[in-house]
C-alpha cells in the first residue's frame, strides 16, 4: 500500500465520554444516571461491571491530558455528565461544571483543541423516573442543561456536539434494552427518537444563542445496510427498514427537515407520528455546522429469522431487539474477519457512509467522531502491548477515509475510539477500545503499539507505505 497525506490541517484526535472513563459517580454532587442504576441489574452488564472507578479519570486528568500532548493528538473529544453538571437535573453544580472547566484549561494550555458532546447516555435517573426520553419535557430539560454548559465553557470550546448516537439512545436502550434505562417497549422507543432529536433542536438553538460562532453538530452512528440476496425482494426490504431506523429517521429530519414517509408508515402501530408537533421538524432541521460519523461495521441483513438456536446466556438478562416493525431480521455471518466485540471488520463500509451522506444530504463538513476496535491484548514481559489487529484496522478505515476525501467528501478529521481502555457499556471492562492500555488494578496508563503508530500518523499528518499482507 502506497503511503498517502490528509489535506492541511485535518483534525487527529481521540475519543471518550463521561461514564465510561470518569468513576467518581457520587463525588462533588453527582448524582445517579440511568447507567448506574442498569449497572445494578442482575446480568445487565458483563461481570457485574459499574461505573466506578473506571478509569478514574476524574482523579487522573492532569495525567491524561498530558499522555494527549505526548501523543501529538490535535483535538481529545469528551463529553459533559448531564448528573454532574445539573443532578438530578435540578439546579447548577458548580463543582460540576469545575471540572469540565479544568480539563478544558489544561487542554488549551497543550494545545489541543476541547472538542464536547453534550450526551454521551448518561441521563440522570430522576428525569427516568418521569419517562426518561419517552417524556417530551426531557427535551427541554437537556436545553437547560445545555445552557448551563455553554455559560461555562463557551469562552474556551467551540466545537460542540449535542448528541451521541441517538439510535443507541432510543431503540437500543426502549426497544431492545441492550443499554440503560434497559426498558423493551417500542412505543416508549420510537417517542424517545422523537425526542431526543427535538433535545438536539433545541439545545443547538440554546448553544447559539449565547455562542453565534460555536461550530455545532450531531454524531450519528451509521451503518451501510447490504442484502444478503440483492435479488430477494424480502431482503431489499428488510434493507429499507433498517436503512430507516439506522440512518434515515435521523438523516432526513436533521437535513431535509422530515421523516421518511415510508417509516413514519412502518412506525404507526407504535404511534410514532402523535408525538410530532407543530414546529418540531423546524426545530430539528436548524442547519448546524459540522455532522459526526460514528463508523465500526456493516449490517449484512436477512430476512429470514435465524433458525431457533439453544442460547446461551451466560447470565446475561433476555434482551428484546431494536429494530421496531422488523424484529424478524437477521444478521447472518459472511466470513469476515471479525473483532471481540464479534463485529465485521469492513473498512469499505466508511468509504459507503461518508459518500452517502455526502451524495444524499450535501454541504456539511464530517467529521469520524469515533472509529476503533476491540481486540484481546497481551501485555508483553517488558509492558509492550502489540495491538497489530487494532492498528490494521485504524490504518485500514484511514485509507478509507482518504479514498473518500479523494472521491470528493468534505471530511475533516479523525477521532479514534478509544484513547484509553473504559467501561465498554453492556459489554463492561472485558472488551477494550483504548489505544492505551489500562491497567484496571493499578489505572496504569500504558499507549499500545497502535497509540505510537497513531502519533505519528497524527504529527505526519500522513500514513506510510505498508507492506501488503
Ligand atoms: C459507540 C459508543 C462508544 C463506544 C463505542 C465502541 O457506539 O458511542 O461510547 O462504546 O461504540
Amino acid at each position: 500500500m502506497e503511503s498517502i497525506s490528509f489535506p492541511e490541517g485535518f483534525v487527529w484526535g481521540a475519543a471518550t465520554a463521561a461514564f465510561q472513563i470518569e468513576g467518581a459517580t457520587t463525588a462533588d454532587g453527582r448524582t445517579a444516571s440511568i447507567w448506574d442504576t442498569f449497572c445494578q441489574i442482575p446480568g445487565a452488564v458483563v461481570g457485574g461491571d459499574t461505573g466506578d472507578p473506571a478509569a478514574d479519570h476524574y482523579y487522573r486528568v492532569d495525567e491524561d491530558v498530558q499522555l494527549m500532548s505526548d501523543l501529538g493528538l490535535h483535538a481529545y473529544r469528551f463529553s459533559t455528565a448531564w448528573p454532574r453538571v445539573r443532578p438530578d437535573a435540578g439546579p447548577v453544580n458548580q463543582a460540576g461544571l469545575d471540572f469540565y472547566s479544568r480539563l478544558v484549561d489544561a487542554l488549551l494550555e497543550k494545545n489541543i483543541t476541547p472538542w464536547l458532546t453534550l450526551y454521551h447516555w448518561d441521563l440522570p435517573q430522576t428525569l427516568e423516573d418521569e419517562g426518561g426520553w419517552a417524556n417530551r419535557d426531557t427535551a427541554y430539560r437537556f436545553a437547560e442543561y445545555a445552557e448551563a454548559v455553554v455559560g461555562a465553557l463557551g469562552d474556551r470550546v467551540t466545537n460542540w456536539t449535542t448528541l451521541n448516537e441517538p439510535w443507541c439512545s432510543s431503540l437500543l436502550s426502549y426497544a431492545a434494552g441492550v443499554h440503560a434505562p434497559g426498558r423493551q417497549e417500542p412505543e416508549a422507543a420510537v417517542a424517545a427518537v422523537h425526542h431526543l432529536l427535538l433535545a438536539h433542536g433545541l439545545a443547538t438553538a440554546a448553544i447559539r444563542s449565547q455562542l453565534p460562532e460555536a461550530k455545532v453538530g450531531i454524531t450519528l452512528n451509521m451503518y451501510p445496510i447490504i442484502p444478503a440476496d440483492p435479488e430477494d425482494p424480502a431482503d431489499l426490504d428488510a434493507v429499507r427498514r433498517l436503512d430507516g431506523l439506522q440512518n434515515r429517521i435521523f438523516l432526513d429530519p436533521l437535513f431535509k427537515g422530515e421523516y421518511p414517509a415510508d417509516i413514519v408508515e412502518d412506525l404507526e402501530p407504535y404511534g410514532f407520528s402523535k408525538h410530532i408537533r407543530e414546529n418540531d421538524l423546524e426545530i430539528i432541521s436548524t442547519p448546524l455546522d459540522q455532522l459526526g460519523v460514528n463508523y465500526y461495521a456493516e449490517h449484512f441483513v436477512s430476512s429470514t429469522p435465524e433458525a431457533e438456536a439453544p442460547v446461551q446466556t451466560n447470565g446475561r438478562r433476555p434482551t428484546g431487539s431494536p429494530w421496531v416493525g422488523a424484529e424478524h431480521v437477521s444478521f447472518p455471518s459472511r466470513g469476515l474477519p471479525r473483532t471481540d466485540m464479534d463485529w465485521e471488520v469492513q473498512p469499505d463500509g466508511l468509504f459507503k457512509v461518508l459518500m452517502r451522506v455526502h451524495q444524499d444530504y450535501p454541504g456539511i463538513p464530517l467529521f469520524v467522531t469515533e472509529n476503533g476496535a476491540a481486540y484481546q491484548d497481551s501485555v508483553n514481559e517488558d509492558g509492550s502491548i502489540d495491538d497489530t489487529e487494532r492498528l490494521g484496522y485504524i490504518e485500514s478505515h484511514l485509507r478509507a477515509c482518504h479514498a473518500a476525501i479523494e472521491a470528493g467528501v468534505d471530511l475533516r478529521g479523525y477521532f479514534a475510539w478509544s484513547l484509553m481502555d473504559n467501561f465498554e457499556w453492556a459489554e463492561g471492562y472485558a472488551k477494550r477500545f483504548g489505544i492505551v492500555h489500562v491497567d484496571y488494578e493499578t489505572q496504569v496508563r500504558t499507549p499500545k503499539m497502535s497509540a505510537m503508530w497513531y502519533s505519528k500518523v497524527a504529527r505526519g499528518n500522513a500514513l506510510a507505505a505498508t507492506v501488503a499482507p
